[in-house]
């Protein structure tokens, strides 16, 4: 039996949409089941692993701990939007490609936005800060130390004029 149900209108990766959803309806189910973002992986479903980080309003959020009533009105980025080109990566996951920064890829979604939303508001992090702002995300395959790796290069690919703004 459906429950209450609520209109929201929000912005997905640039395009906003509205929809009409239960309001005990995750954040998480609303990207992955209504609409198939994917990228939005859930591990624990309980607030523990990171891996359903999504960025709303360019800050990190654990999708599978809010429901998508609460963001109504809001802007959400998944990894599904961090490219325009379907055909050229985004630095940042050229990055993580580059520097060997994903194993199974369970976690690589979320790391990659958190690392955009801490390139983007965090400014200049040494690698011990790096650790410790990713350390709410884990890592099953333990590949932390690429992981930074490729934090800093996107950073500094980020901050290169001829690659900045893609
Ligand atoms: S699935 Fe959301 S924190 Fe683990
Ligand atoms: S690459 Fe496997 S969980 Fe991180």
């Amino acid at each position: 039996m459906a429950g209450d149900m609520r209109s929201i209108t929000l912005t997905i990766n640039g395009r906003q949409l509205s929809r009409d959803v239960e309001t005990r309806l995750t954040l998480a189910d609303f990207l992955r089941d209504h609409l198939d973002l994917t990228g939005v992986h859930l591990g624990c479903e309980h607030g523990v692993c990171g891996c359903c980080t999504v960025l709303l309003d360019g800050r990190s959020v654990r999708s599978c701990l809010m429901f998508a009533v609460q963001a109504d009105g809001h802007e959400i980025e998944t990894v599904e939007g961090l490219s325009t080109d379907i055909d050229k990566l985004h630095p940042i996951q050229e990055a993580f490609s580059e520097e060997h920064a994903l194993q199974c890829g369970f976690c690589t979604p979320a790391m990659i936005l958190r690392t955009k939303e801490l390139i983007t508001n965090d400014g200049e992090l040494s690698r011990e800060e790096i650790r410790e702002q990713l350390s709410g995300i884990l890592c099953r395959c333990t590949g932390y130390q690429n992981i930074v790796n490729a934090v800093v290069s996107a950073r500094e690919k980020m901050h290169d004029p001829q690659v900045a703004g893609r």
